[in-house]
């Protein structure tokens, strides 16, 4: 069976992880999660894309070999995805020989068939964007700051006849609106399709970078980086061989919005040029900004995610990313507001009605669950919003609208907090009249707990097990049949000891 195979960007190896691209990857594990709680089989994978000039001038700079180089920040990123929980299935490196051979594989099909041609070429070149730009991307005469350092070079190249495909992708992406997603950005496509598209230049001369793919046909030349790096998505999951069927066509690959072009335009290109099918969405979400700029290595201004994992844990960076970062707009970072979300949503809201409602449960019923009593106050309203919430996540977490995911899930805790407000169990508890009325609230609180363990265990790994063992099940699971999570303990069902969730409003440090 094909399984769901959910993809994040290769990340370069020039720096250290910051927090923009901890995100990409906590969004991704975070719907990986979510497709094998609903039952799927998965298949998520990231990596790191270790060729081209810049890591090879970092490399340098540092008087160490680029391979070196590499291994280190490899080693970096691994240890960040371990520390957040990521649950990757494989971890892919575009220095590894398995990769390598799928791209001069592709390279020589390629060349073979007459879509790979040598031509002079000239033109400006920015190494920070490892591309050549036009002049059309002037602004006042000069090019953008993103670009960095823009030298006009002239040289023979190898180019990716990619033009030819200009009026079947425009009429793809018009046939496929979901294909890429958010909308706006389909549209910032379309509109760059709307000039004529040039051919693809994929090759670098070794005199002037050694550090990449020798192509295939010509061993004074490697594979321009972006030709690379894209073909990961296919490398891994085996292109040629009999096992590749199971994953391909990969359901999302998930990206930053700067890197739209290539993964609308050139990789689709290189897909249909290959003959194989293109991937079924992409979805490619928007940036954090630290002090009102792209938080970037190139400008200085990141968070470092390992800062926040000590100060709080993991669970709270992973939710204050799904809650904050956003698909379609930018979003600004400050450790105010990362504050803010956890004393008020995290410990307050969720770490209070857990453990009241927990607590409440031992101290009146000896933690055993009991059944439904007497109607009363709130106890229709709190199981229509429940019930409302499951369906608006379900329909919701896949189109990786998590900021809206947790702001509905954070409204059903807040309205139990009320329900517990309003109907005071310490207050029943002291009238053996009214035992069925009690009875009933604490049936309804605990069937909220056990909702909302299942629906933010995606999100908060380290805490859904803790709240799983105060409420004493295995686990939480969407039952595969109506993927309901509601009414799932039964009557005598017997719960553990209150522990609180969330023990420091103020960070360790
Ligand atoms: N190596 C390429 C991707 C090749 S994919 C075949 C690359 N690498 S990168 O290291 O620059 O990572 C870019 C990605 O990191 C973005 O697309 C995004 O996923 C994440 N982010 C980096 N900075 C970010 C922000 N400031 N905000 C949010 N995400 C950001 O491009």
């Amino acid at each position: 069976m094909k399984k769901y195979y959910i993809t994040t960007p290769i990340y370069y190896v020039n720096d250290r992880p910051h927090l923009g691209h901890a995100s990409t990857t906590i969004w991704a594990d975070v719907q990986a999660r979510f497709q094998r709680m609903t039952g799927r089989e998965v298949f998520f994978l990231t990596g790191l894309d270790e060729h081209g000039t810049k890591v090879q001038q970092t490399a340098k700079k540092r008087g160490v070999e680029p391979q070196a180089h590499a291994d280190e920040m490899a080693a970096s990123f691994r240890n960040l995805w371990k520390q957040l929980h990521i649950s990757n299935d494989d971890f892919v490196r575009t220095s590894e020989p398995r990769h390598k051979k799928v791209v001069q594989k592709v390279l020589q099909e390629l060349h073979d068939r007459g879509e790979i041609y040598l031509a002079e070429h000239e033109g400006w070149y920015s190494a920070r964007a490892e591309q050549f730009v036009t002049e059309k991307e002037m602004v006042n005469g000069k090019f953008p700051e993103i670009y960095g350092d823009v030298v006009k070079i002239s040289e023979k190249n190898y180019f990716f006849k990619m033009g030819q495909y200009q009026s079947w992708l425009v009429e793809y992406l018009k046939g496929n609106p979901g294909f890429l997603q958010p909308d706006s950005r389909r549209n910032e496509i379309l509109g760059f399709l709307s000039q004529p598209l040039g051919d693809l230049c994929i090759s670098r001369p070794k005199s002037r970078l050694s550090w990449g793919i020798e192509m295939p046909f010509d061993k004074d030349y490697v594979t321009y980086v972006w030709f690379d790096a894209l073909i990961n998505y296919i490398s891994v999951p085996g292109y040629g061989e009999a096992r590749f069927k199971e994953f391909w066509p990969a359901d999302v690959h998930l990206i930053g919005k700067e890197i739209i072009t290539p993964h609308a335009i050139y990789w689709p290109a290189m897909l249909k040029a290959i003959g194989i099918d293109l991937p079924r969405q992409m979805f490619a979400h928007g940036w954090w900004l630290f002090g009102n700029a792209k938080m970037s290595k190139t400008l200085g201004n990141v968070k470092d995610p390992i800062e926040l994992i000590q100060s709080y844990d993991a669970d709270a960076v992973r939710y204050f990313v799904c809650r904050e970062l956003q698909l379609a707009g930018d979003s600004n970072y400050t450790d105010e507001l990362f504050k803010q979300r956890y004393d008020s949503e995290l410990a307050n809201d969720l770490g209070n009605l857990v453990n009241r409602s927990i607590s409440m449960l031992q101290r009146y019923r000896s933690g055993k669950l009991p059944a439904v009593g007497s109607q009363g106050t709130g106890d229709d309203e709190l199981q229509k919003q429940a019930a409302e919430t499951v369906e608006f996540y379900l329909e919701n977490m896949p189109l990786f609208q998590y900021g809206r995911v947790l702001e509905r899930t954070g409204r059903l805790v807040q309205r139990a907090n009320q329900y517990v407000e309003e109907n005071a169990p310490w207050k029943l508890a002291k009238d053996a009249g009214l035992a069925g009325r009690l009875d009933t609230v604490l049936n309804r609180l605990v069937e909220v707990v056990y909702t909302l363990g299942t629906l933010l265990s995606p999100f908060l790994p380290e805490t859904s097990p803790k709240i799983a063992a105060q409420l004493q099940v295995p686990g939480f699971i969407f039952s595969k049949k109506d993927l309901s999570c509601l009414k799932s303990l039964k009557p005598q069902h017997q719960t553990g000891q209150p522990t609180p969730l969330f023990p420091r409003s103020e960070p360790k440090k």
